[in-house]
């Protein structure tokens, strides 16, 4: 029976069998704790390396996962950027459980109930400018890849029905759609499927280290890489471009901070040709940036907000698209009983996300979280920033409650020193992300100095030994 367990990726049969009965011997308490690794196929995983040596939590509390062994492990990353108000949080599991027993599901197609329409309107209250029209999917992906189509259909329905070309950014990062993928400039997430969509374009990322290293807070440099922007529209013709989208701070890449400047010079041209602005704010939004968005900290409004992670504090999967009520307004001049727009999910505004969201809400706003995380992200800042003189280490970016951390590639395996970082802070209790060879850091908001202070301890053993 235990050899259900054994992973099946590498190496022999009796290898495997080696492999994983040490971890049979230390961790399988109970049958949910017992998985055969083998048939869940991961996410953004090499799946054979991981199985062969697996890291699995099994609870979460405060800042803390707990490991199957019962091993502590400090969050660094909010789970995956989503769980600001941080681990198990009690209000949000009520409101969970209630609304399970009181009403398991409704339809919002030609349908309602009271969740999303309560929870829209609370959302308001947050909100920049006026992007006060709501519309629900279920996770970042779908956020993005319904702006997007808020984008053209916009547009379209103002009687600019040549206005389809989509303009994103090397290195982007918009989540898995064929939207998103497209937009997104991340080589790998988009090689391996086709030719995606076509009238995509991409304005420059905005990195250099030569100009930009160390940057703590927004870079002097790179306010003129916007330009670009005319180009593409000299190129394509600005009666052709229906929106630009951008991460404020690109995440997903490896933490990429907009240069001063950079966003103010992408609004104007955005205004001056009009075209939407569609700011992604799937992990800088719920206070990741010490403000409720990154729009209200760089005080540059768009047009569309995508949002998803931290809306329910990633209890429930949940994303959102907040639009100008002059985008919705463009949409609702036709006869009243005609459908506005063919877009929305099964689940579009679930009980079940909206519960959570309203608990989440809630707690964001009782432990004024957000100012919170503004009080202790320069104390985050300097601590990270501290780590430099680390040899193996080439940038440090720090904004917000946010830290990327550059190693220097091993010739010829790149991504292979910063995995390395990966295990062996696992190893040592703490849980950091990595993307290529950048480390990118985003603790839950509620992170106190104490725990600083040990990430950063943890990190300069790791980091110095590599
Ligand atoms: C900026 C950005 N957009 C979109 C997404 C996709 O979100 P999801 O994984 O929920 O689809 C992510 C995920 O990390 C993201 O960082």
């Amino acid at each position: 029976m235990n050899c259900l367990l054994v992973c099946p990726s590498q190496g022999g049969s009796e290898d495997r069998v080696l492999l994983i009965t040490p971890f049979i011997k230390a961790h399988l308490i109970s049958t949910t704790m017992n998985p055969n690794l083998n048939a869940f196929w991961m996410p953004f995983t090499a799946n054979r390396q991981f199985k062969a040596k697996p890291r699995l939590m099994a609870s979460a509390q405060g800042m803390y996962y707990k490991d199957v062994e019962g091993r502590e492990i400090l969050d660094g990353t909010a789970g995956l950027w989503c769980v600001n108000a941080g681990h198990g949080r009690s209000t949000i599991a009520e409101a969970v459980k209630n609304q399970i027993e009181t009403l398991d599901f409704a339809p919002t197609f030609q349908m309602g109930h009271p969740g999303p329409f309560e929870l829209a309107d609370r959302l308001t209250r947050i909100t920049p400018g006026d992007l006060n029209a709501i519309f629900f999917a279920n996770s970042g992906s779908e956020a993005v890849d319904t702006a997007l189509k808020i984008a053209i259909a916009y547009h379209r329905a103002k009687g600019d029905s040549t206005r389809t070309h989509l303009i994103g950014r090397e290195r982007g990062y918009h989540g898995t759609g064929f939207g998103g993928i497209s937009v997104g400039g991340i080589a790998t997430n988009r090689r391996g499927f086709g030719p995606l969509l076509s009238g995509v374009d991409h304005l420059p990322h905005t990195h250099n280290l030569e100009h930009n290293a160390y940057s703590h807070g927004q870079p002097e440099w790179g306010a003129h890489l916007a330009d670009d922007l005319e180009r593409i529209v000299t190129l394509h013709d600005a009666s052709t471009i229906a929106a630009v989208i951008v991460e404020p701070v690109a995440g997903s890449t490896g933490v990429l901070i907009p240069p001063k400047g950079y966003l103010e010079k992408l609004r104007s041209i955005c205004d001056k040709y009009g075209i939407l602005l569609i700011f992604d704010e799937v992990i800088t939004g719920f206070g990741r940036m010490g403000t409720p968005f990154a729009a209200d900290y760089f005080n540059v409004i768009p047009d569309l907000i995508c949002v998803a992670k931290g809306i329910t504090n990633g209890c429930v999967p949940m994303g959102a698209v907040f639009a100008k009520e002059s985008i919705r307004e463009a949409f609702m001049q036709g006869p009243e009983a005609a459908i506005e727009l063919f877009h929305g999910y099964t689940y579009s505004g679930h009980p079940l996300a909206c519960a959570a969201a309203l608990a989440t809400l809630d707690i964001y706003q009782n432990e004024n979280l957000f100012a919170k995380a503004a009080t202790i992200a320069p104390y985050w800042q300097d601590a990270l920033q501290s780590l430099k003189d680390i040899s193996c280490i080439i940038d440090i970016r720090t904004i917000g409650l946010i830290a990327g951390i550059e190693l220097e590639s091993i010739p010829g395996s790149p991504g292979a020193r910063a995995y390395k970082a990966l295990v062996n802070c696992f190893e040592q209790d703490l849980l950091i992300r990595t993307t290529g060879d950048i480390i990118a850091l985003s603790p839950p908001l509620i992170i106190e100095k104490e725990q600083i202070d040990r990430i950063v301890t943890r990190l300069r053993s790791v980091l110095s030994a590599l």
